[in-house]
């Protein structure tokens, strides 16, 4: 168990890295607050980690308002005594994906912006000030990108990553001398989740995963659980001289 009894909050739960990190972050005896903007979705994880002998709390909130996630962050501490882990985790994708820089409208913008790095600034400001008010650290995992890391298109989306990443590396050295780390896991193509869905793109999932295996010297499309299995180790005493990290999980993609 490499994190019994952490009080820890997982954000876009209801799918993909979220709802698979939930999953493993209660198998190793964390209690999870499951939060995502849908609450359905939210159940549907925290059944299943209840299912398996888990503990784990469904919640609908907004990452990308302030005071949704300060919320969030007293259910959290409400419900399981204190803050040990947040996984920052929402993203969305342009909404049109395979867009070029021209054809994003300030629409756009502003939603990825308000969405991928309102949703980490949040989450992490409000982590820090409870990691303070306990005292005894705390640790901030976010999910940046492969395409925050190297240009790859989708060039708003890439933008927020990159501000992800400064973000996480920013927390870090601030919080480190309250005992509080911050790592980013930045993954490249998972087909298998929502994000496609979520960036208009339908159809055949397995050529997708095709392209995208072809892409990684690994050759196999990168999975939820890869992310997951990153997520626990990060937030799990095995990582405790790990700070502002920007971990690939991307089957080697970003060494080529
Ligand atoms: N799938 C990929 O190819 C890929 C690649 C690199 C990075 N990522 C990143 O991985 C992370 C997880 O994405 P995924 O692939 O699991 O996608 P997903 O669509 O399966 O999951 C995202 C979840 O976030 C929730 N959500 C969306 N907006 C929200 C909001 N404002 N507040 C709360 N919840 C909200 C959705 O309802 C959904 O359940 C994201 O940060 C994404 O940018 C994905």
């Amino acid at each position: 168990m490499m994190l019994e009894g952490k009080g820890t909050v997982v954000t876009g739960a209801g799918s993909g890295v979220g709802a698979a990190s939930a999953l493993r972050f209660a198998a190793e005896g964390a209690r999870v607050l499951c939060a995502d903007i849908r609450l359905e979705a939210a159940e549907e994880t925290a059944r299943a980690i209840e299912k398996a002998g888990g503990t784990a709390v469904p919640i609908a909130r907004d990452v990308a308002d302030e005071d949704e996630v300060v919320a969030m962050i007293a259910t959290a501490v409400e419900q399981f005594g204190r803050l040990d882990v947040i996984y920052n985790n929402v993203g969305v994708p342009t909404p049109r994906l395979g867009s070029k820089l021209e054809d994003h409208t300030a629409e756009d913008f502003q939603r990825l912006f308000a969405i991928n790095v309102g949703g980490v600034f949040f989450g992490s400001k409000h982590a820090v000030a409870q990691f303070k008010r306990q005292g005894d650290g705390g640790v901030i995992i976010n999910t940046g990108s492969v395409a925050g890391l190297v240009a790859w298109g989708g060039a708003v989306y890439a933008a927020t990553k990159g501000a992800v990443h400064q973000l996480t590396k920013a927390v870090a050295i601030e919080g480190a001398p309250f005992g509080i780390r911050a790592n980013a896991i930045c993954p490249a193509g998972m087909p298998y989740t929502g994000f496609m869905a979520a960036g208009g793109l339908s159809g055949d999932t397995d050529a997708v995963a095709e392209r995208t295996a072809a892409n990684h010297p690994l050759g196999k499309p990168i999975t939820a659980e890869d992310c997951a299995e990153a997520a626990v180790f990060l937030a799990s005493e095995r990582a405790a001289n790990i700070t502002g990290v920007l971990l690939p999980v991307d089957g080697g993609y970003v060494a080529r």
